[in-house]
Order: C-alpha cells, then structure tokens, then sequence
C-alpha cells in the first residue's frame, strides 16, 4: 500500500479529495452543480475505473480462454484477477464460488431458476420478506407457479421493520430457501440478516442475500454470515453497468443445474451429451464481460485504497446529518424508521406528489429518484403511491443535503 494511501486511511476521508476522483461531479444542471443523490440507483464512476475500462479496450480487448493468441492470453489474464479481487473483498473461501452474472437480478434469476428446478416439489415454499425490491420476488413467484410453490412473505411493521416473531412458524411452512436483501433500496432498513440466518439454518434452509444495497455501505464477509448465496451488481459499488456478481458455497453451486447452455459452460458437447464445465464456468454460458471484471476490480482496488471502515463511518455522521435535517422540515415524513439503516432517505413531504417535488430538485441540479422504486409492495403496505428517495454516497457533502433541504424548502413555498 502507498504511503499516501496509508495517510489518507488514518485521517479518514479528505471528501473534496475523493470527488476530484469522479469526473461527472464536476457537471452542472440548469446552471446548478450536480447534487447527485441517486447513488441507490447507479454510483458515479472514478477515474481509476473509467481507465482501467479504457486501457483494456485500447490495449488488450480480445476473447478469453479460447484464443492461443497473445491478446487472447492477456485479455484472459486481465480477466480472471477480477474474480480473485471479488472473493477477497467479501472473504469467500474459494475463487471458484464467485460466478459473473449482468447484475443482482440475473444472479437471483439464477439461483431461482437453478435451485427451484432441482429442489422445489408441489406444495414446497421460498421465503420473502415485504420489503424486497421486485428482483427478489418476481424471479420466485415465476419459478414457484412453474413448480407448484407458495410464495411466503416475513411481514415488515409501520418503522419499516422486520417482524421476526413468526419467522419459525412461516419457516416450518416447508420453506426450501429465504430471500431477503440485506439494506432495503426503498427504505434504507439495514436488516437482522444474522438472526434470520440462523433461524434458517437451524433447519437446514439456505438463505440468498441480496446486497445490492449493501455491498457498497458495509463490509461483507461471506464466510463469517455463513450464508449461502450473495448477489450484487457492479454499478452500484462504482464499478461498470451490466456486471454483477453471485456468490455461492461450493457445496450449494456444485448441487444446482447450469442456468443457461452454450459456450464457456462445457466440457464436451455431442448430439448425444453434454458434459458441463466445472465452477464456475458452469454458470457463464457465452463470451463475458471482460471490460466488466477489469472494471469492477478497479473499483474494489479504489475502495479499498479509501478504506471500507473510513467509507462507513463517514457514510454514517452523513446519514445522521441528513436525518436531523429533513426532521427539521415542518410536513416532511420519512418513509421507513427503522432502527439500523443506511444510505437511503425515502421521504414525502406534505401533499406533494413525489414526482412534482423531483422536478423541483432537478431544476436546482439535485438528482432524487421518485416512484414505487421498484418495490411497489412496500409502498402499498405504506398506501402510498411512492416517495422521494434520496441516496447518499462516501462523495456527497453536508453542504449537499444543505441544499436538498433548501430545494424542499422552495418546492414547498411554491406547491405546498
Ligand atoms: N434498484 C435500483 C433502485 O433502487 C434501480 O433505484
């Protein structure tokens, strides 16, 4: 590690710093500087991403694994150290257990796909909660209709909460698998995903995890969860759109039937049979994103020169600013009160309609992303249409959410 990376661990994050890192920060909107607070959505990319991307298309793009050629072996080469950085960063035992996927949703298609074909029998059962994002629940409805199964829903409360006290009681409803996301997109509910765990695993069902929340706001170590499965996306850690990631034990992944044929995920093919490929090729039918893992690797290499413990705690003295201030906004109700939460603010304030407020914001160059957030059936638990949501990331600033509160203000004044 570079010394100056070592200084700029111990003091914590020098922030005016850390956005010279993001190009598109710089951008103004209607003569406004960007506020960009819709990193729930995508996070902006640094530069260390942006040219790593570049170097790989200017210098080595070709195709991996297949190619005897000198490109071929470096673009291989480039590729694979990705997956290493990967299942260093969230402590997994083995490399082969990280598959590359298109993002979160793919991978839970996967698993949903994979282990509903094998596992789940008429009358069998997954386990949601009320909060998942519709990536975690259409996926196993799709697979449960083809199987026969029941969909079955761990309640949330009026905080945004998840009510465990029937958790063994659904869990003895035959539940072959509970989904859950670890902090909610819509809510920014950082969920017990340790006591679900156990309680799952104290009959033997396997717990999937999405941390397409999460990945980017705490640190994850797979091993230490004990859990099963783990998805995540690429752009919402700063890394390139279309890549993402599962993780799967071995013992889980070796179990389940390729998702998708075609190259990559063979050993031998005749008209007779096929003979798939070990982990964990067997899941990545066709040419990768190349481009995609050099990428995400350089984004893990940036985190980690910032440090995850410096990313925390200044991600979380910003989310506590950011709370007493929208409190301080007479008529504003935050959507979701959870105990533990991070980097979400869903909030509605008055009668205004959360689409006219955006507006609002984006004409003074803040970006908030309004609507159900994909996760329409917490929001009609709520009887709410949707919020606005407000998504913060280790390069917002206090002076931003000054100016997200001065935004509502003027929204107010002039709609309220
Ligand atoms: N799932 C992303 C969000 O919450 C798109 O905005």
């Amino acid at each position: 590690m570079s010394d100056t990376v070592t200084i700029k661990r111990k003091r914590g994050l020098d922030i005016m710093k850390v956005r010279e890192d993001f190009p598109i920060l710089r951008t103004t909107v209607f003569g406004h500087p960007l506020v960009y607070l819709d990193n729930a959505a995508t996070t902006q990319k640094p530069l260390a991403v942006l040219e790593a991307q570049d170097r790989y298309y200017t210098t080595i793009n070709s195709n991996v694994h297949r190619g005897v050629h000198f490109l071929s072996q470096q673009a291989t080469e480039a590729y694979e150290p990705g997956r290493k950085k990967i299942a260093a960063f969230i402590h997994a035992r083995h490399t082969h257990e990280i598959i590359f996927t298109k993002g979160t949703t793919e991978s839970i298609n996967l698993v949903a796909s994979s282990f509903g074909r094998k596992f789940l029998q008429k009358g069998d059962a997954i386990l949601v909660t009320a909060m998942e994002h519709h990536s975690n629940i259409v996926p196993w409805q799709m697979i449960c209709e083809e199987r026969g199964a029941l969909l079955k829903v761990i309640p949330v409360n009026e905080k945004g909460e998840l009510v465990l006290d029937e958790l063994d009681g659904l869990l003895k409803e035959r539940v072959k698998l509970v989904a859950l996301n670890y902090i909610s997109n819509a809510l920014g509910t950082v969920n017990p995903v340790r006591e679900v765990l156990r309680a799952a695993h104290g009959m033997g069902i396997p717990v999937l995890l999405d941390a397409a929340q999460a990945i980017q706001h705490t640190e994850i170590d797979v091993q230490e969860l004990d859990v099963d499965f783990l998805a995540f996306s690429a752009h919402k850690i700063y890394g390139p759109t279309g890549f993402g990631v599962l993780y799967g034990k071995e013992e889980w992944l070796n179990q389940l039937p390729p998702y998708q044929g075609g190259g990559e995920m063979i050993k031998t093919v005749s008209f007779e049979k096929t003979v798939y490929n070990d982990l964990p090729y067997k899941f990545e039918a066709g040419t990768p994103d190349m481009a995609g893992s050099v990428g995400l690797g350089a984004a893990l290499d940036y985190i980690q020169s910032l440090g995850m413990d410096n990313i925390r705690t200044y991600e979380h003295e910003l989310m506590a600013y950011a709370l007493d201030a929208l409190r301080g906004i007479d008529g504003l109700r935050l959507i979701g009160e959870a105990r533990e939460r991070a980097g979400v603010l869903s909030f509605l304030v008055g009668s205004i309609h959360p689409f006219d407020l955006g507006e609002i914001l984006d004409k003074q160059g803040i970006a908030v992303r309004t609507g159900h957030h994909c996760a329409q059936p917490i929001m009609d638990q709520y009887c709410i249409p949707g919020t606005v949501r407000a998504s913060l990331a280790f390069y917002n600033t206090k002076s931003e959410i000054d100016a997200l509160v001065t935004g509502i203000h003027k929204a107010i004044q002039l709609l309220g």
